[in-house]
């Protein structure tokens, strides 16, 4: 009895760190202005149910976006980007929590973590953006 809880236990811990969420290779570089789209993805979702999705800047830990209970919470963001930063909704049932920034300001410049939650398991990417025309003059 006490083997079988403790082979169920190593899985259980298995998967909860398996969780890979997809992000991109580098920095994103973008124009002042324009329109960036920060990737975040995970492989396969079964199902939405438990689902939790939180974007955050790293450096100030302001919330971007956060989805949750099966729908984008945007009284929860802060209000600087509650009209700038959206998820392509008909995507996240895909696995794709990519966040699509708009009007991109040199204050965007900087690192934001995507970081899902799916039921036990969780995981996490960093995109780095960098503002184009920013500091040259
Ligand atoms: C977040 O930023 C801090 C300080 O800038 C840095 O030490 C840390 O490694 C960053 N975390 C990630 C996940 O990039
Ligand atoms: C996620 O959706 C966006 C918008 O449709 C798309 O540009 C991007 O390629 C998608 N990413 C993945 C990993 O499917």
């Amino acid at each position: 009895m006490h083997r079988t809880n403790c082979v169920l236990m190593s899985v259980l811990l298995m998967i909860t760190d398996g969780l890979i969420v997809k992000g991109p290779s580098g920095p994103l570089v973008a124009p002042l202005g324009s329109s960036v789209v920060l990737p975040c993805s995970v492989d396969q979702l079964l199902s939405v149910k438990g689902l939790e999705v939180e974007w955050r800047r790293n450096d100030s830990d302001t919330l971007v976006h956060l989805f949750q209970d099966g729908e984008s919470r945007t009284e929860a963001q802060q209000q600087d980007y509650q009209d700038r930063a959206h998820f392509f909704t008909e995507e996240i049932q895909r696995g794709n929590f990519s966040l699509h920034l708009d009007d991109l300001r040199s204050e965007d410049e900087g690192r934001y973590t995507c970081t899902v939650y799916i039921q036990e398991e969780s995981g996490e990417t960093v995109v780095e953006i960098k503002v184009d025309g920013v500091g040259e003059y």
